[in-house]
């Protein structure tokens, strides 16, 4: 049985780092496994200007410890009303590596998010001809569309639309929880990826209401059943280039999980690349794992490969039921909260 991983220091392609206190508590434990990551802009305001997104930028740098070497990248919050010369602007001037669309109303702090995708049609032209990937929330926003079908009905009411008229666009379909979305990606365009999280791979929808209502399982797009987790399981850990890591933590205090009106989203930051290898390890894939967490990202959207490496050992790694959140009635609930992994990340070098 394998006892050690020596792994190029992996990136993550989609991560929430929000802003103010929970920034300084949540993007050390990011920088803490990851190289890079992609950071997403729903912030209140949501980062839709070039100099929102550069002064982002600064405050999460600041946030961490001297010497980190984390490299944020930065995204756009795509509006019915951005404008075309504000995106390419921030693409030239290396401010922002991507755009996110969020269908308004889709999920956390999505309300400023594109209302029909028409409507950014001459921003779309531009990425597309600049190279500038566009990273997708795939919901349908549809009241009438059942909650759990509504990435299956966007694939096919918006998506391949979208990529009919835009042959050109890089596109990532965001954390998938579908069969339906994996297959569709397995079979589209090479210009066509997708970011699957940790907690779709280990969690089903029953986790949401095992022995009670369980927030903490709570996110968007939410879990769906068993086939669609061992579908994305099978994909993640298949090798195809097409499918990379990405985590969509989305820390939010537990507090704020624990109402009558839970927030969406898991925080799962701190072990995030542990969680990951107990999948490919049960999937007997480990040798398979390099390719998912450091290298299919950076080819897809064009960046050089990190040259770093961490080692993660076969021992146990209990995970706390709590981590110390920005004030005393903030704590932020992990995943995994009161288990024990299998594996540890015990060396990180920068480089
Ligand atoms: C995210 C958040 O809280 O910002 N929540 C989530 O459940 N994933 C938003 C998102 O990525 O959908
Ligand atoms: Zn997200």
């Amino acid at each position: 049985m394998r006892k050690e991983l020596s792994l190029r220091t992996p990136d993550d392609w989609h991560v929430h780092l929000r802003d103010g206190d929970l920034l300084t508590v949540v993007a050390p434990a990011t920088a803490a496994q990851f190289a890079r990551a992609i950071v997403m802009p729903n912030l209140r305001p949501p980062i839709s200007s070039v100099a929102a997104a550069a002064a982002y930028r600064q405050r999460i740098l600041q946030a961490l410890p001297s010497g980190s070497g984390f490299e944020p990248l930065m995204t756009a919050y795509l509006t019915d009303n951005i404008a075309p010369a504000e995106i390419e602007r921030g693409f030239v001037e290396r401010v922002w590596t991507a755009a996110k669309l969020y269908p308004a109303g889709a999920t956390t702090n999505s309300d400023a998010g594109v209302t029909a995708i028409d409507r950014i049609e001459p921003v779309l032209a531009v990425m597309e001809r600049i190279g500038m990937p566009l990273l997708i929330h795939g919901e349908v926003t549809d009241p009438e569309i059942d909650i759990f079908d509504r990435e299956a009905v966007f694939i096919e009411r918006v998506l391949e639309p979208l990529l009919g008229r835009h042959p050109g666009l890089k596109v990532v379909l965001e954390h998938i929880t579908t069969s339906d979305a994996a297959d569709f990606v397995r079979s589209g365009p090479p210009t066509l990826a997708a970011t699957i999280t940790p907690h779709h791979l280990h969690i089903n929808r029953n986790a949401l209401f095992a022995g009670g209502l369980r927030p903490d399982f709570y996110c968007l797009p939410v879990a769906k059943r068993e086939l669609h987790r061992l579908a994305l399981r099978a994909a993640a850990t298949s090798g195809n280039p097409r499918y990379f890591l990405g985590t969509d933590s989305a820390p939010h205090s537990r507090a704020a999980k624990e109402s009558a009106c839970g927030c969406a989203g898991i925080f799962n930051a701190p072990f995030a690349i542990e969680s990951y290898v107990e999948v490919f390890d049960q999937e007997n894939a480990l040798e398979r794992l390099e390719g998912f967490a450091s290298e299919f990202g950076p080819r897809f959207y064009g960046l050089p490969l990190n040259q770093g490496r961490i080692t993660l050992v076969r021992e146990p790694q209990p995970v706390p039921a709590l981590v110390e959140g920005p004030a005393n009635d903030q704590a932020l609930v992990p995943f995994h909260a009161g288990t024990t992994l299998n594996w540890q990340l015990v060396r990180r070098q920068t480089g």
